[in-house]
């Protein structure tokens, strides 16, 4: 088991929060468990793990920052790229955000119809605008066939990308397990077995200190 002793591990985990109101928001069906698996494997082989999180966090992780929206996790994210050596963007970062944010909550009566929506930040992008020699793994939650996540391998730039289907059986937000697709930049698609969320975070971690190559 490679042992992480000296790294430094900056994890996102959860699903974002993007206000309509008050009491209001759109989200989405993310638990944080896959984030918060490969947190605390990072820190059971030695890593200092920073942990952006939309959730409650595992005890034991150091350095817990607590965000809602992907505007603040963008912030948390980008003015922490250039102390990491690995940064694993397992959040379920909202698209697309309420283009205003009503300041009362909005009644039945009152309320219009129609939500105008703005694009978020892409978070992985400015990572990859950031780093110097940090890698970089992301994720992709599909639904459905995985040829799409393919092609994410190829152009987002990250060094590893995990897809899973997220309507297969076993897979996805809010279960214990998983089957994820290792995809690599070049178009290489490893399927590995469903598996807790543990086993695939410490298959993850057996893996990502080789891609330094
Ligand atoms: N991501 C991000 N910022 C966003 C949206 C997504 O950093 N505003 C990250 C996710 O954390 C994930 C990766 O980008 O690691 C891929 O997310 P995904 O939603 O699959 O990619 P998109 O490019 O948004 O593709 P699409 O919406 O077309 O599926």
């Amino acid at each position: 088991m490679p042992d992480l002793t000296g790294w430094s591990v900056l994890v996102t985990a959860g699903g974002t929060r993007e206000p309509i109101d008050p009491v209001r928001y759109l989200g989405n069906r993310s638990s944080g468990k896959m984030g918060n698996a490969i947190a605390l494997e990072a820190h059971t082989r030695g890593a200092f793990v920073t942990l952006v999180t939309t959730m409650a966090a595992p005890e034991p992780i150091e350095n817990v920052v607590e965000v809602e929206t992907a505007a603040e996790m963008a912030d948390a994210v980008w003015s922490r790229v250039l102390e990491q050596d690995v940064i694993v963007m397992a959040a379920a970062v909202a698209d697309f955000r309420p283009a205003t944010t009503h300041g009362t909550k909005l009644s039945r009566r009152t309320a219009p119809t129609i939500i105008e929506l703005e694009p978020t930040p892409d978070i992985l992008a400015g990572v990859i605008e950031r780093r110097s020699d940090c890698l970089v793994v992301g994720f992709a939650a599909e639904t459905g066939s995985l040829d799409r996540a393919v092609e994410k391998a190829r152009s987002k730039g990250v060094d590893l990308l995990v897809a899973n289907d997220v309507l297969a059986d076993g897979s996805g937000f809010g279960t214990v397990t998983n089957q994820v697709t290792i995809i690599t930049p070049d178009g290489s698609a490893q399927p590995w077995p469903l598996l807790s969320k543990a086993e695939v975070a410490s298959r993850l971690w057996d893996m990502i200190p080789g891609l330094r190559g």
